[in-house]
């Protein structure tokens, strides 16, 4: 099992397949996705993925989380999905979309063995929707929603980037919990955080997450304590709703004491923490099948530098210029 110097275990592995992202939202990409020039490696591909898979499951790894940029942008995408699915040990697999095509794509998605879904919609407003993704595409998403579940999908996550007077009024919220009344999805906000990049956009939209924690209490939501493994969300469940509402605040004292998962980059960079510079490539490891031992131990052996916070209290937020490198 893969554990660090404060006690933490790591059996949850976020992972990004490519940069790439269609969408431009104002807090990521707000001039849409520009190619990297300072790095002109490729994107793993898919034997890379396979090995690197294989390896974490051996290390007691049983979910990845299959992020981009936006994952489904990647030609190979379902292939990717089905030789994790088929060919490793991985018990879940699941991806973060921003749900670009989710209408035509979710019977593919629920064939695939998929194990989970995360979609990423700010608002349920469709101008504001537009104004913050620059897609005009929110009925398309919400049509895919639905698609997946007359097909019978049952892990359906939504994420929302609180941003102060854009989906932060008692009225967005309403808006949600009349949506998760009727739908057995978790709704979850997270709490804008600082990139290199969105220094500005942070200053302006930054709120905290306090508002919507009053607003769940005053609304008798019950905060549900998880287990070990949980992960840093904070949980709210009302027996007269069918979905669950969710708080995911990386500047809370406690946050980083639940981390539960490590990252890989796109490129092939193992990742300790979102934030920070901590991490390095493992890429020369995945060319062949017989460097599984090798690569394991530099994987153990990396656990040692894990820090016990992601400091972004401090400003601090090492090489991340924006998420689309590491998948949020
Ligand atoms: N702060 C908080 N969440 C972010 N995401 C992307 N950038 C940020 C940021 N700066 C979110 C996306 C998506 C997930 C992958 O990460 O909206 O839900
Ligand atoms: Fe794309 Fe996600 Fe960044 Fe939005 S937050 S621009 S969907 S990578």
């Amino acid at each position: 099992m893969l554990k660090d110097s404060f006690g933490r275990t790591f059996p949850y592995i976020r992972m990004s397949i490519t940069d790439v992202c269609n969408f431009k939202c104002g807090y990521c990409l707000p001039n849409g996705y520009q190619v990297d020039k300072s790095d002109n490696r490729k994107f793993l591909h898919l034997d890379e993925i396979k090995r690197l898979a294989k390896c974490f499951s051996e290390l007691g790894v049983c979910k990845i989380r299959i992020t981009g940029g936006e994952p489904t942008v990647r030609k190979d995408f379902f292939e990717i999905i089905k030789v994790l699915k088929i060919e490793t040990e991985i018990k879940k697999v699941v991806i973060t979309t921003n749900g670009y095509h989710l209408d035509k794509k979710a019977k593919q998605l629920v064939d695939s063995g998929l194990n989970g879904i995360n979609i990423s919609i700010d608002s349920l407003d469709r101008e504001t929707f537009k104004n913050v993704t620059g897609h005009d595409r929110l009925p398309e998403i919400l049509q895919g929603i639905k698609n997946l579940q007359d097909l019978g999908f049952e892990n359906i996550k939504i994420n929302a980037v609180l941003l102060n007077g854009i989906n932060s009024s008692e009225k967005d919220f309403d808006k949600w919990s009349n949506f998760i009344e009727k739908n057995k999805v978790d709704f979850r906000y997270i709490e804008l955080m600082q990139t290199g990049d969105n220094l500005e956009y942070f200053k302006k939209y930054h709120v905290s997450s306090k508002i919507f924690k009053n607003y769940l209490n005053k609304n008798k939501w019950i905060y549900q304590t998880l287990g070990k493994d949980a992960g840093p969300s904070l949980n709210y469940i009302n027996p007269e709703y069918k979905g669950k509402f969710g708080i995911i605040a990386p500047y809370s004292k406690d946050f980083c004491k639940t981390c539960n998962r490590l990252r890989i980059t796109s490129r092939g960079d193992l990742r300790l923490c979102l934030f920070g510079n901590t991490g390095i490539s493992v890429r020369h490891l995945l060319q062949k099948d017989d460097q599984l031992s090798e690569l394991k131990d530099l994987i153990l052996k990396q656990m040692q530098y894990k820090k016990e916070s992601h400091y972004l209290e401090l400003g601090e937020t090492g090489s991340t210029k924006n998420l689309s490198k590491t998948g949020g």
